[in-house]
């Protein structure tokens, strides 16, 4: 979560026996910042035990089509990250270059591959041979496929013909709608070794917001298939659109969204925009017009808590679920 998940929330949920991850986007000064604040954080914090791989013991997500690979590997060399987040490269074949850089740079990092489609994830197996594969269903806030589908059948799939081609062994993490322990049994009963949260973390305090007003809108947020939607005007009212075109966003409806649906012009859309986020309410509120990026999780994610609190519940809640689920199972 570029901009958003720096080194508290990467510390917290890493110290709460997950793994949490720094996000970046173009600036790598930013990132080499909170590089260096992980690192202090998590020698104060982890006993020598928890600590005594080569490795730093969170990841780093890169964007590959904003940044660099010769501005990022060198961080990945200095820092030792146990895993590299990779997403969004232009051409899948972008990975390849990607994922010898990160070898032979830090033999010990794994590289994890972020991606949406059963075609996607056995071509970019066959490419560059990812240590974890994360497949990203269409509830997930934030980027990803325009087309796509759930986890609910994107993970099985994807299992399924990953074994046909004789790629068992990678473990698959589900990511998309996953806010509580429930999402995650469900993920797991679909095949998934392990779960992605992003949006549910948006309600943790040591996630980076950009406003008081963007907590305040997730908090407020109820039934997220209806309270947000994926589109690509979002990427549109800051300038032009970067992303690459197979790509859009899942964020809140916003008025923004709304005028565009009526058909608003892009000019007219950027100029009232602007002039929102200048405001004092920074264009938060209940005729926002700033982008909120959010997934149909967001109507599970109803107070603040602690991302520790959020990872350590999480996971009981997950055993509950699926303890009950083999009860109901066996009657
Ligand atoms: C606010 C926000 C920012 C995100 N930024 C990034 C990013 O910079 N890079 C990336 O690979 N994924 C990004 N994602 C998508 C996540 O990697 C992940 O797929 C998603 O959060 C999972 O679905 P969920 O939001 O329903 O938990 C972002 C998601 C959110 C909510």
């Amino acid at each position: 979560m570029a901009g958003f998940a720096g080194a508290h929330l990467a510390s917290a949920v890493t110290s709460a026996k997950g793994i949490g991850f720094i996000g970046s986007a173009y600036d790598i000064s930013a990132l080499q910042t909170e590089l260096r604040n992980v690192s202090d954080i998590l020698h104060n914090t982890l006993t020598t035990t928890e600590n005594d791989t080569q490795t730093l013991p969170i990841g780093v997500g890169f964007l590959t089509f904003i940044v660099k690979s010769s501005d990022a590997i060198p961080l990945v060399k200095k820092y030792k990250p146990a895993a590299v987040w990779l997403f969004a490269a232009k051409e899948l074949e972008d990975y390849t270059e990607w994922a010898e850089g990160i070898r032979s740079a830090s033999p010990e990092t794994k590289i994890w591959i972020q991606i949406g489609s059963v075609a996607g994830a056995l071509k970019v197996m066959k490419l560059c041979r990812p240590d974890v594969l994360i497949m990203q269903g269409t509830d997930a806030g934030g980027h990803g496929w325009q087309r796509g589908a759930g986890i609910i059948s994107l993970v099985p799939e994807t299992r399924d013909a990953l074994a046909a081609h004789g790629f068992c062994h990678v473990p698959l993490l589900a990511a998309g709608g996953i806010a509580d322990g429930r999402g995650v049994a469900a993920a797991l009963a679909l095949g998934a070794d392990g779960v992605v949260m992003g949006t549910r973390f948006l309600g943790a305090p040591e996630t980076m917001l950009p406003h008081e007003g963007y907590l305040k809108t997730i908090l407020e947020a109820e039934d997220g298939g209806q309270s947000t939607v994926r589109a690509t005007i979002f990427d549109e009212l800051k300038g032009p659109n970067i992303w690459p075109e197979l790509f859009d966003g899942r964020g809140i409806i916003t008025e923004s969204y709304k005028d565009h649906v009526k058909g608003v012009g892009v000019e007219e859309l950027r100029r009232l925009y602007k002039e929102a986020a200048s405001s004092e309410e920074g264009g938060f509120g209940p005729n926002g017009r700033t982008i909120v990026w959010a997934g149909t999780g967001v109507g599970l994610v109803r107070q603040q808590k602690n991302a520790w609190e959020i990872v350590e519940e999480v996971r009981t809640e997950a055993t509950v679920a699926l303890k009950r689920a083999c009860g109901r199972q066996c009657i």
